[in-house]
């Protein structure tokens, strides 16, 4: 394992450790509305502080970049950190959350690794090296077929709720076309699953980089596609995303196609 992905992991699990603690004592949590359904527990503040102790210990010249802490440095390596993907989740001792952590070089993703405090399950990635789950190589599914895929997506409930019919018609097509349809509530741990296929596609508009950046490099390093609506790239800055392994991935774009010209716009 490259000494990154082992620091990310010993971050990672620093974290984890932290909101497993708080859930058994979720009534005394501290919690900020940033912005309309935009929440902000002390949870996040301080496993993203723990992260970035860890990751500073062994590399204190590299950039950060933290969801809560923002922009930090200006060095070829960057850190992309989602200290608690999941916070909604979190706040309800809803089962489903997870800590991201990636690694650019020069903005091309080099590492990735997302754990899963509960199920204690880590994701770790590096690029051209394949994608794992704690150590076992991980693949897309072989799902050919829209009609028996399993689909994962997160709904529009923030800053991104001007594409709401936009999305509720992409949601119509996929529920109709697909065997069903799945809203855990990480998208983190959505690309991860598409990787261990677990799921066989996602979408979703409006992400962050810390959401995205982690599971991404698992979906391309486990055999599968992601991009924007438009096939690019640009996924990472737009934060729309469609993925899933070569077929589905190329299924649901199709779908999706159609109800995506307002958001190509913005893009
Ligand atoms: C959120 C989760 C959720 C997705 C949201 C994200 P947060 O991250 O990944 O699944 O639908 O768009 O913002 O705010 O819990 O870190
Ligand atoms: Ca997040």
């Amino acid at each position: 394992m490259h000494g990154m992905v082992n620091i990310a992991v010993r971050a990672a699990r620093r974290a984890g450790e932290l909101m497993i603690r708080q859930l058994n004592r979720l009534e005394t949590l501290e919690i900020t509305e940033k912005n309309r359904n935009d929440y902000v527990t002390e949870v996040d503040y301080r496993a993203e502080e723990a992260i970035i102790e860890v990751i500073y210990d062994h590399y204190p010249d590299h950039s950060i970049l933290a969801e809560e802490r923002g922009q930090q440095g200006n060095h070829e390596f960057q850190w992309i950190i989602d200290p608690l993907d999941g916070t909604t989740n979190f706040i309800h001792g809803f089962p489903v959350f997870a800590v991201s952590i990636a690694v650019t070089h020069n903005g091309q993703l080099e590492h990735g690794v997302v754990y899963d405090p509960l199920r204690q399950e880590i994701f770790t990635a590096s690029r051209g090296q394949g994608a794992q789950v704690d150590g076992r190589k991980i693949r897309v599914s072989r799902c050919h077929n829209m009609r028996h895929s399993l689909i994962a997506t997160g709904f529009p409930y923030r800053g991104n709720k001007q594409h709401l019919d936009d999305y509720l018609a992409m949601l119509k097509s996929v529920i109709v076309a697909s065997s069903g349809i799945r809203r855990p509530g990480s998208a983190a741990l959505d690309l991860c699953y598409v990787a261990a296929g677990r799921v066989d596609g996602f979408w979703e508009l409006g992400l962050d980089i810390w959401d995205i950046a982690a599971g991404a490099l698992m979906i391309k390093e486990s055999g599968g596609r992601i991009s924007d609506f438009q096939g690019t790239d640009a996924y990472l800055h737009s934060g729309n995303i469609v993925a899933g392994n070569p077929k589905i991935y190329a299924g649901l774009s199709k779908l999706l196609a159609p109800h995506t010209r307002n958001l190509d716009q913005e893009t």
